[in-house]
């Protein structure tokens, strides 16, 4: 807000981080024949659905104030040419989703005005069975105490107008209520990049889970709380072997349009499956990115340079843990991760510190 941010593609970090990286950006740009990386133009087509509460309006061109055709060498001001309102929502990430309405357990693709209340991500051409995947890991994850929204997985025959997309031999998708909309109203949420002033790309190595929680801790309406929920995540993205727990995976939401709190988890998914030696989790945390290594140790450290008391977040990695051990063996049998992964999750929860294994 204190200068003019004047470039030739690329969006404020506050603003690119609301844009989809993926392949739902392909898709978007290949409908507004516009380059991938025309930002400006992204922003200006999905302007009206955003993630969050934020609204991107595109001016009048003879509205636009001289002082900021001037900043750029000499610039003038031009209208985009109205496209057919496809795929007019953005949701960030690089998986392939859609933002739906249901009714009466069909989702349609939201048009027009109609906010979409579910996140739908569509089963992979390149990974096998991501959504039962997803689901799996979101579950046993709610069973170990972490909060997460509603989630199901929905027949893709219940999906009404989607675009032509390639679709693997899979029938089921992975459907997330979106806790950044209540009917019609808009709830304000950003991600950590946004909160870091980070770009997309620099998701994985700008920060680490200290940084994270010292926010967390100091500006949530509850930080001592959202604090002990972020330590317990930070266990389950280590036991589940999700090494995707990168900034824009979290989020603060601002329910009541002025405090932050951490919101619900979303995106937990056993990667471990999908990469050879996978043996990395996202950020550092206590030093330590190494699956095999981490410890309790790791995390008393990460607590102290968070400045969070340690004898508040121990009883809640006990507690994790504990329930992990008496709860998890038995909940994977009914859930329906594909066999072959499950496999692989147990043997990778074999092969942890002694502080953070469980038995099969
Ligand atoms: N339940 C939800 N309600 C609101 N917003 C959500 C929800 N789940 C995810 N999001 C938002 O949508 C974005 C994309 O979702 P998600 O992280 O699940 O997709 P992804 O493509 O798998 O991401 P990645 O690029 O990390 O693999 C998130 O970064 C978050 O901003
Ligand atoms: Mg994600």
């Amino acid at each position: 807000m204190a200068e003019p941010w004047a470039r030739n593609q690329r969006l404020h970090p506050t603003l690119s981080n609301l844009l989809p990286e993926g392949s739902l950006r392909e898709l978007i740009t290949q409908g507004l024949k516009v380059h991938i990386d025309n930002e400006f133009h992204i922003l200006s087509y999905l302007g009206a659905d955003l993630p969050g509460a934020l609204v991107a309006e595109p001016m009048e061109p003879e509205d636009v104030p001289e002082t900021v055709l001037n900043t750029h060498g000499k610039a003038r001001a031009i209208k985009f040419d109205k496209v057919s309102p496809e795929n007019k929502f953005s949701l960030a990430g690089v998986q392939m989703k859609f933002s739906m309405k249901e009714k009466d357990g069909r989702y349609n693709l939201s048009k027009g005005d109609v906010l979409g209340d579910w996140i739908i991500k569509i089963p992979s051409t390149k990974h096998k069975d991501v959504p039962l995947n997803e689901y799996t890991a979101m579950k046993l994850a709610a069973l170990v105490g972490i909060d997460i929204p509603e989630i199901k997985l929905v027949e893709l025959n219940k999906l009404d107008n989607l675009p032509q997309i390639n679709l693997p031999n899979e029938k089921l998708a992975f459907a997330i209520k979106r806790f950044d909309r209540d009917g019609d109203v808009r709830i304000h949420m950003e991600d950590f990049a946004q909160v870091l002033v980070k770009y997309p790309h620099e998701k994985y190595n700008s920060a680490n889970y200290e940084q994270i929680a010292r926010i967390i801790y100091g500006f949530s309406g509850d930080g001592l709380a959202d604090a002990q929920q972020f330590a317990r995540r930070l266990l389950v993205n280590i036991l589940l072997a999700n090494g995707d727990a990168h900034l824009k995976n979290w989020s603060l939401i601002y329910s009541d349009q002025i405090t932050p709190r951490l919101s619900l988890a979303y995106d937990i998914v056993t990667t471990s499956v999908y990469i050879d030696d996978e043996r990395h989790f996202a950020l550092n945390l206590g030093k330590t990115k190494e699956w095999h290594d981490v410890s309790l140790a790791n995390f008393q450290s990460w607590a102290g340079r968070a400045e969070i008391p340690w004898r508040a977040i121990k009883p809640h990695l006990d507690d994790v843990i504990e329930r992990a051990r008496n709860l998890w063996p038995d909940a994977i049998k009914d859930l329906p991760m594909n066999e072959a992964h499950k496999l692989k999750l147990k043997d990778h929860w074999g092969n942890l510190q002694e502080d953070f294994r469980i038995n099969k």
